[in-house]
C-alpha cells in the first residue's frame, strides 16, 4: 500500500485523482489537505462512500500525524513551493501537477530532493496525447522550423503560458535555431496581441469558460501548413499518468520531470 497525502483535495483535479484512487488496491489516501473545505470527508466530497479522511488545512501537521510516503499536489502556482519545501524536508516525496513552476523553483526541488534523499516527480501534463503531442511537435519542428503555439485553458487558471505550452517551446527550441518568424517592419496595434516571445516562437494563451485543457502547435511552410492538437474533454485523462508516477515516485532520485521520463 502506498500512503498517498492528497494537496489541493477540494479542488478539480485533487477531487478527480481522490476519487479514483480511493477504487486502487494499492493506494491508500491517508490525508487530505486544502486551505478550503476542511472537515469535508474525501470519500463523500469525490462521490464514493465516507472514508473517515477528513480535509484539513495544515500541511506540517497532517505529514506528522498520518506519516504519508507520498504528497500529490495539485494546489497552485503561489503555494506549491512552500508545499514542496514542507514535504521533502519532512521526507515525502512528491508528485506534483500544479503548474507555474520556473527553472529555478525547479533547480531548488531537485538540491532538496537530494539532500533529503527524497524523490520529487514534476509534470506539467499527465494526459498521454499531451506527450505524444510534444514529442511529434518536437520531431516536426526538425523540418518546419517557423511555429506559433495557441493553448486553451478555462479561465480559473492563473498562471500563462500553461505549463505544457512551455515544456513544448522548450522542446521545440531545442530541435532549431534561435531566429525571430516576425517580418522586421511588423508591429501591434494592440500591445501584446502577437503573443509572448520564446526564442522567437509566439505562445498564445486563451481563457475562456468551460475548457479543461487544448493546445495546437502551428507549422507554416510556403504552400503548406501542420496543426498538431491535443486536447483533454475531462480531468479524468490525467488519471493514468498520475497513477503511474504515484506507483513509480518512490524508485526515482532528485527532480524527474514529465511523464515521458516514466513511459
Ligand atoms: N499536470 C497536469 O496534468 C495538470 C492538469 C490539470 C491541472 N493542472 C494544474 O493543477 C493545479 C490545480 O488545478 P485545479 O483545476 O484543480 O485548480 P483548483 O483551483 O480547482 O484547485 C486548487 C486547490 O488548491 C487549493 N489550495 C490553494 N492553496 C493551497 C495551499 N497553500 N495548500 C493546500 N491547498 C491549497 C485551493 O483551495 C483549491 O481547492 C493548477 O496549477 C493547474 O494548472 C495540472
Amino acid at each position: 500500500m502506498i500512503k498517498i497525502l492528497v494537496n489541493g483535495a477540494s479542488g478539480r483535479m485533487g477531487r478527480a485523482m481522490a476519487s479514483k484512487i480511493l477504487l486502487e488496491n494499492d493506494m491508500e489516501i491517508v490525508a487530505a489537505v486544502d486551505v478550503k473545505g476542511a472537515g469535508a470527508d474525501i470519500g463523500i466530497s469525490t462521490g464514493n462512500p465516507a472514508t473517515g479522511v477528513l480535509v484539513e488545512d495544515n500541511l506540517e501537521a497532517a505529514i506528522k500525524r498520518t506519516n504519508p510516503e507520498v504528497m500529490l499536489d495539485f494546489t497552485n502556482p503561489q503555494a506549491v513551493m512552500k508545499n514542496i519545501r514542507t514535504a521533502l524536508s519532512n521526507g515525502v516525496a512528491c508528485v506534483v501537477g500544479t503548474t507555474g513552476l520556473s527553472e529555478s523553483d525547479l533547480k531548488e526541488a531537485d538540491d532538496l530532493a537530494r539532500a533529503n534523499k527524497t524523490p520529487i516527480f514534476v509534470a506539467s501534463n499527465f494526459a498521454i496525447s499531451a506527450v505524444l503531442m510534444m514529442r511529434f511537435a518536437a520531431e516536426a519542428v526538425k523540418y518546419m522550423p517557423n511555429f506559433e503555439i495557441v493553448e486553451t485553458h478555462d479561465s480559473h487558471k492563473l498562471d500563462a503560458p500553461s505549463g505544457t505550452a512551455m515544456t513544448t517551446a522548450k522542446m521545440m527550441c531545442a530541435n532549431r535555431e534561435v531566429f525571430s518568424q516576425e517580418s522586421p517592419n511588423s508591429f501591434e496595434l494592440l500591445p501584446g496581441c502577437r503573443g509572448g516571445d520564446y526564442q522567437g516562437a509566439r505562445i498564445h494563451s486563451i481563457r475562456v469558460p468551460g475548457v479543461i485543457s487544448l493546445q495546437d502547435c502551428i507549422f507554416g511552410a510556403p504552400g503548406q501548413l501542420l496543426t498538431i492538437r491535443a486536447e483533454s474533454t475531462n480531468a479524468e485523462c490525467f488519471y493514468p499518468g498520475v497513477a503511474m508516477a504515484l506507483r513509480k515516485v518512490l524508485e526515482l532520485e532528485g527532480l524527474t520531470f514529465g511523464l515521458d521520463k516514466l513511459l
